[in-house]
């Protein structure tokens, strides 16, 4: 045991069949013991079990008055937009033009990226996230850059160089070889090198010719455990534009599926407007999709409808979509789904909300063998939160009753302020200023 870390904990356990009630799987420990070794959790208990296994050298973390949680996982960010986080008054297609495309110039430069990479990592990190699904540029340099940053704290990453060989300026376009040739020169230097994965990110449909597509789809089937990333039906401009410019295939999302970029471990961002037949086949292929609520709200491109991913039973993670989005914060972005289902007369528990961040996230991204809970062997990664890092959610505090209403407070008022420390990896990397 190399550290011992004790306070109030809350996961879901592991199950191997999807239970009928997902309060049945929380484990809430009130006085709970972690043990860690080699970056990974040794053991998970109560106190009074545990506390005979510490050895008499090793450090005790008390966190009385926290909440630790498994680390929060980000499906899908773009961290060369965090410099545009808030641009004002564009919906998708004009937002690309004005502000993401030329911020994601920039990161031609490699001192740039490095310097941004870093900040990046740091923003993930105050805010409790020690897993996100990753969007570069188009420049090779500016994954470099994220991977080394992600590297120096051993963060589980995935992450890739968009691919885009048309309708963008000529500044970020690559070509179809050259997208191939940089992307695969990529993995095979970074993917799973450490706890880094690689993610073959073709940016959207749009931006990529079908010789690119098939590129992609070649990359898919030569490195099979890799990931794939992408957009689909976002906002209606963009489905309209899809379909004209692809009107031999049935659909945006045949698109992909016929160049190979559906299946296990590909991942599709935003799924607000898909048709009965695009769910089945998200389905069919064990897909999954990444909610982004601040994003779907701030380009005012629609409301994602979870409830028809439940009835489908389609694998949804939950993503923040910075710059789109608008809060590299994991309970911000949890905040702003539930009121997207409360438009929609939709429900989302508390519990529900804390999966979606945790080992939902983690099942939606074939993670869940190495993260997502506090189960025995898996990456010890977590957050403690502060139920009551501000003024007024000490006084809500005090007439929560029960474990679901703290954490649904955590959810409705907490933000960067409730990250008080986050590890990685077994360590330490963050602490809240105080
Ligand atoms: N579709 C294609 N590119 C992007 C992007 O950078 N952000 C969002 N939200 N949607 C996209
Ligand atoms: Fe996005």
């Amino acid at each position: 045991t190399t550290a011992a870390i004790r306070g109030q904990f809350l996961d879901f356990a592991d199950v191997a069949d999807c239970p009928s009630e997902l309060a049945d799987t929380v484990r809430h420990l009130k006085d709970g013991l972690l043990l860690l070794r080699n970056g990974h959790i040794e053991w998970f208990g109560d106190w009074e079990e545990g506390r005979d296994k510490i050895a008499e050298n090793c450090p005790v973390h008390q966190y009385p008055d926290k909440l630790i949680v498994p680390g929060f996982i980000d499906a899908h960010i773009h961290y060369p937009q965090a410099e545009i986080v808030g641009a004002h008054g564009e919906q998708l297609l004009e937002w690309l033009e004005n502000y993401a495309f030329p911020a994601e110039r920039k990161y031609q430069d490699k001192a740039y990226a490095a310097k941004m990479a870093d900040f990046f990592i740091d923003q993930l990190l105050r805010n409790g996230t020690t897993t996100a699904m990753v969007f570069c540029t188009v420049h090779p340099e500016s994954v470099e850059a994220l991977f080394t940053a992600a590297e120096k704290q051993n963060m589980r990453i995935i992450a890739g160089k968009i691919m885009m060989d048309r309708n963008a300026p000529q500044y970020l376009l690559d070509t179809p070889e050259s997208s191939y040739d940089a992307s695969r020169k990529l993995i095979e230097k970074w993917h799973k090198r450490g706890r880094l994965l690689y993610a073959i990110t073709p940016r959207f449909a749009p931006t990529s010719s079908p010789e690119q597509l098939e590129m992609a789809g070649r990359l898919k089937k030569e490195f099979p455990d890799t990931y794939m990333q992408t957009h689909l039906s976002e906002n209606a401009d963009e489905i309209k534009w899809v379909r004209t410019l692809f009107p031999e295939r049935s659909g945006y999302l045949d698109v992909y599926h016929h160049y190979g970029l559906t299946g296990t471990r590909c991942v599709f961002a935003h799924c607000v407007y898909l048709e009965d037949q695009e769910w089945d086949s998200l389905l069919d292929t064990d897909s999954a999709i990444a909610f982004c609520p601040t994003s779907n709200l701030f380009l005012g491109s629609g409301l994602f409808d979870l409830n028809r991913a439940r009835e489908k039973q389609v694998n949804v993670a939950i993503a923040t979509d910075i710059g789109g989005g608008t809060s590299f914060s994991m309970l911000k972005t949890l905040s702003e789904a539930y009121k997207v289902m409360q438009l929609q007369k939709q429900k989302f528990s508390a519990y529900e909300a804390f999966y979606s961040a945790t080992l939902g996230g983690a099942r939606a991204l074939s993670l869940d063998h190495l993260i997502g809970n506090f189960s025995v062997g898996k990456e010890a990664d977590f957050v403690v939160l502060d139920p009551a890092a501000t003024v007024l959610q000490a006084k809500r505090l005090e007439t929560s009753k029960n474990i679901a209403d703290l954490l649904f407070n955590l959810i409705i008022l907490g933000d960067d302020r409730s990250i008080f420390h986050t590890y990685v990896n077994g360590c330490l990397v963050h602490k809240r200023d105080d």
